[in-house]
């Protein structure tokens, strides 16, 4: 019988996260402080993280131990299986042996509690009673309130209005997990009431909804602002995923030839290539691709420039392909993928030309969804229809091209929390959604002026 899943035992779980700084060809340019210009210091960053994930932001140290409490944690389901999408490579039917990591299987059903634990953990070590943070999708949201609870701390999330009208079982879930859960923009902030004072119907945006939740922690004893992708320590608790994939293909005796993973802020995508970009820079041959909606193209229609990290400009300027820091992207049902920037590390690989960038459509990222779940069996969020469909158009060429492909992707999460995307899409009711060119331009307009990295 041929093998479906690689498993690994407990205790052969990575007791190690991969930080790239280490390896990377050229160092990336730091963050800046937007009011002298210079390079933000770990005490600029104070107020809002604890210092012992400030020193996880700033680390060139290659690999960092990944505490006891974590692990204990992580083991609740990981190791994650890598398993072969084999009815869904007889549905293509193009020489490709297509596997996927299976991220779905988490507690909240996303890849989001990788991070949201171990941030749970070091603010509880470091003294941190409270965490408030923002989420698009409400996955996000929904780990940090698990982990919260894992570790005795409140938790406060904002949650994007467009994905809180969308998606009530999400904050139903945050509520279980002990949350609150505040629909954004929202009047308990001012950063929330500037907008609804201009744009009372707001859908509301991550960019909107960071700038809420970083007041609502640096305005209170005690508090701190918990960030659920785009930063550096963020991506660094995501290796795990590829760290284990690695040990998972070694089983096999297999590697893969192009590594695919969808893209909001980057960190399913850094997590699960970063252990493989390592690989690249040492000499291996393989291509590594971050799939984002067609409807917020940072990676592919932004410029590399400084920018904020949310509306209100509370953040360092960080260098990273943005389509500017007011940019409210169009309400598709990907709210995880509504981020106007991209991870500062991930620019920085697709910059230096060691990973690739492609944008999908709603509509063929719901049908490729849609096909993957009538054969595969899981229903995947919609985010993770992005990298579906890149799976797609890869198994495709590969067709085209007579040419043998085996690809990995990351299964960030499970859909069954949306559902109401799915009956968009099957009743007909989504429509496509191409961004003009004028209203990037008029976006970019924020962050004219802006020092270029
Ligand atoms: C299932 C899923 N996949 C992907 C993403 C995108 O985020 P990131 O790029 O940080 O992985 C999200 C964000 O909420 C998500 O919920």
């Amino acid at each position: 019988m041929e093998q479906t899943k690689v498993v690994l035992a407990d205790h052969e779980i990575p007791k190690q996260w991969y930080n790239i700084q280490a390896d990377l060809p050229k160092p990336m340019s730091p963050p800046l402080h937007p009011g002298t210009g210079k390079p933000v210091g770990p005490e600029d960053l104070a107020p809002i993280f604890p210092m012992n994930l400030i020193e996880q932001e700033v680390s060139q140290q290659r690999w960092i131990d990944i505490p006891g409490e974590v692990l204990e944690k992580y083991l609740i389901w990981r190791p994650s299986p890598i398993c072969r999408a084999r009815n869904f490579e007889k549905l293509l039917d193009a020489p490709v042996k297509i596997y996927y990591k299976n991220e779905s299987q988490s507690p909240a059903g996303s890849h989001k509690p990788n991070t949201a634990i171990p941030q749970a953990y070091y603010n509880k070590i470091f003294g941190v009673k409270r965490l408030s943070t923002e989420t698009g999708a409400g996955q996000w949201g929904s780990a940090l309130a698990m982990a919260c609870k894992m570790f005795g701390l409140e938790c406060r999330v904002f949650m994007v209005r467009v994905s809180y009208e969308q998606k009530p079982y999400r904050r139903m879930m945050m509520n279980t997990w002990g949350a609150e859960c505040i629909p954004s923009p929202s009047d308990r902030t001012e950063a929330g009431r500037q907008v609804l004072a201009e744009h009372p119907d707001s859908p509301g945006s991550l960019g909107i909804a960071i700038s809420e939740a970083v007041e609502d922690a640096v305005s209170r004893e005690n508090s701190r602002y918990a960030l659920g992708s785009v930063l550096n320590h963020v991506l660094l608790h995501q290796t795990i995923i590829g760290l284990e994939a690695q040990k998972q293909f070694e089983k096999i005796g297999v590697y893969p030839d192009v590594v695919i993973g969808c893209a909001g802020g980057g960190s399913n995508f850094a997590g699960i290539s970063l252990p493989f970009v390592r690989d690249k820079i040492h000499g291996k041959q393989l291509r590594i691709v971050g799939a984002e909606p067609a409807s917020c193209p940072t990676m592919t229609r932004g410029p590399f420039a400084y920018d904020f990290g949310d509306l209100a400009m509370k953040t360092p300027l960080l260098p990273m392909y943005t389509l500017g820091h007011d940019y409210v992207p169009a309400p598709i049902h990907a709210g995880g993928l509504r981020y106007h920037g991209m991870a500062p590390i991930v620019s920085h690989l697709l910059r230096e030309g060691l990973i690739e960038a492609q944008a999908y459509d709603q509509i063929k990222t719901f049908e490729a969804g849609v096909q993957w779940a009538r054969t595969e069996g899981i229903i995947p969020a919609p985010e993770t229809n992005h990298a579906i469909a890149a799976v797609v158009a890869e198994a495709r060429r590969a067709k085209e091209e007579g040419k043998e492909r085996t690809i990995l992707f990351n299964f960030s999460g499970h859909g069954m929390v949306d559902m109401a995307a799915y009956d968009a899409y099957l009743s007909g009711k989504l429509t496509p959604h191409e961004l003009p060119d004028e209203e990037i331009q008029r976006a970019l307009k924020a962050i004219e002026g802006f020092p270029k990295p």
